[in-house]
């Protein structure tokens, strides 16, 4: 067989949901499957690659060749992926909450039997992401984040790829059918500095063959 794609290259990849507990039973979380990211830890496994995998709270079987970490807050996926690196690419695709609970409680919350309201306290989770792609002591080549949007798309995904200093976005709209969370298949667009590439709604599993070909591309330029 030919040489891999990223024969010889160290790849970490975030993957699914954080889940923020706020008491015993009870978490916030949001709808990621995961299924992206698996996919491109699978496909860069399948082109040579070392692959870490950071995985919340997902549903899915480890890909062939992959090593897999898991992990449930944006705390603990923060924790796994720095001691992963360094790494050659690092490829976010993990839907990170934005917000957790101040402080866990350690006792089920009750009920009041006054309010009709309960208002939660919430503090921004660290941006993994920016935080990667702002380390200068961590091998990277490359870094790669996900954008999920529901309008605007082209727009936000600019600006994140600015904002967070990234080196390639990919972007992809979510709340429409056929694409984007749980779904198996997804449409998206890719977006470097000076360039941009469009990949048409096929499954998630073949989107990834696709990205992993860009990012070695992008590699070389
Ligand atoms: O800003 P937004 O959450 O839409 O950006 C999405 C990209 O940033 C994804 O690649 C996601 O994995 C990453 N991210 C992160 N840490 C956060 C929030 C987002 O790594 N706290």
């Amino acid at each position: 067989a030919p040489p891999g794609l990223l024969q010889g290259l160290k790849v970490v990849v975030s993957a699914g949901p954080t889940y923020e507990d706020l008491d015993p039973v009870r978490y916030l979380g949001n709808r990621s499957s995961g299924k992206m990211g698996f996919a491109v830890a699978a496909s860069a496994a399948r082109q040579g690659a070392q692959v870490v995998l950071v995985a919340g709270p997902v549903q899915l079987d480890t890909p062939p060749g992959v090593q897999r970490v898991d992990v449930r807050s944006a705390a603990q996926m923060r924790a796994a992926v720095f001691a992963a690196l360094p790494a050659d690419i690092y490829i976010g695709a993990a839907a990170v909450a934005d917000y957790a609970p101040r402080a866990f409680a350690p006792n089920k919350i009750k009920k009041t039997g006054t309010g009709e309201t309960l208002a939660l306290d919430l503090v921004r989770t660290p941006d993994i992401l920016a935080e990667v792609a702002r380390r200068e002591d961590a091998g990277l080549k490359l870094v790669v984040g996900f954008a999920a949007e529901t309008d605007h798309v082209a727009d936000y995904a600019r600006q994140k790829l600015e904002s967070k200093r990234l080196d390639l976005i990919v972007a992809n709209r979510v709340g429409v059918p056929g694409a984007g969370f749980e779904s198996d298949d997804n449409a998206m667009t890719a977006f470097w500095p000076g360039g941009e590439r469009d990949f048409p709604p096929a499954p998630k599993v073949r989107l990834a063959d696709g990205l992993v070909e860009l990012v070695a591309e992008r590699l070389k330029a």
